[in-house]
C-alpha cells in the first residue's frame, strides 16, 4: 500500500532557554514556519540549567535525539550560562562516544529570539539527521516502553 503509515518518526527532545531559543520557537510558530511535531520542547531558564544527566535520561525514556538551544555566546541573559553549557556538552560528547551513543544524536545550537526561521530550519535539519540514524536503542529503559 502506498504511503505506509509505519514510517519512523524520531522523537526529539529540545531544551530551549527561556530568553532566546524558546522565544525563537514561539516566533517560528507565530510565523507559521513548520517543524516536526515530534520535537518536544522543554523550556529551561538558561541552557546551563541542562544537566548532562537530563540528556541521558531523555535517551532512557525513548528519545532518539536531543538538542540544546540557547542564546548566542555573549548574549546569555545570565551573562555566562551558555559558556558553562558549552563546556558541559563538550564533556558529554566524550561520554556519549564512550557509551557508544552516536554523537550526531545530540546537538547544541544558539538561536536568538529573532531567529524563528533558524529555529525551524535547525529542527527540520536535526530531525532529518536523527531519522537517518534510525531509532535509538542505547540506554533504552524497557519500563519506559509504551
Ligand atoms: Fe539563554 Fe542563558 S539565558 S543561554
Amino acid at each position: 500500500m502506498q504511503g505506509e503509515v509505519n514510517e519512523f518518526k524520531p522523537l526529539i527532545v529540545a531544551f530551549c532557554c527561556n530568553w532566546c531559543s524558546y522565544a525563537g520557537a514561539d516566533l517560528a510558530g507565530s510565523s507559521r514556519l513548520s517543524y516536526p511535531a515530534d520535537v518536544k520542547i522543554i523550556r529551561v531558564p538558561c541552557s546551563c540549567r541542562v544537566n548532562p544527566l537530563f540528556i541521558l535520561r531523555a535517551f532512557q525514556r525513548g528519545a532518539d535525539g536531543v538538542i540544546i538551544c540557547g542564546c548566542h555566546p555573549g548574549d546569555c541573559h545570565y551573562t555566562t550560562g551558555n559558556y558553562y553549557a558549552r563546556r558541559r556538552m563538550t564533556v558529554l560528547f566524550r561520554l556519549l562516544e564512550f557509551m557508544g551513543i552516536d554523537r550526531q544524536r545530540v546537538r547544541v545550537e544558539w538561536v536568538s529570539a529573532a531567529e524563528g526561521a533558524k529555529f525551524a530550519l535547525v529542527m527540520n535539519e536535526f530531525a532529518g539527521a536523527v531519522k537517518a540514524l534510525g531509532e535509538n536503542v542505547k540506554l533504552g529503559d524497557l519500563r519506559c516502553k509504551p
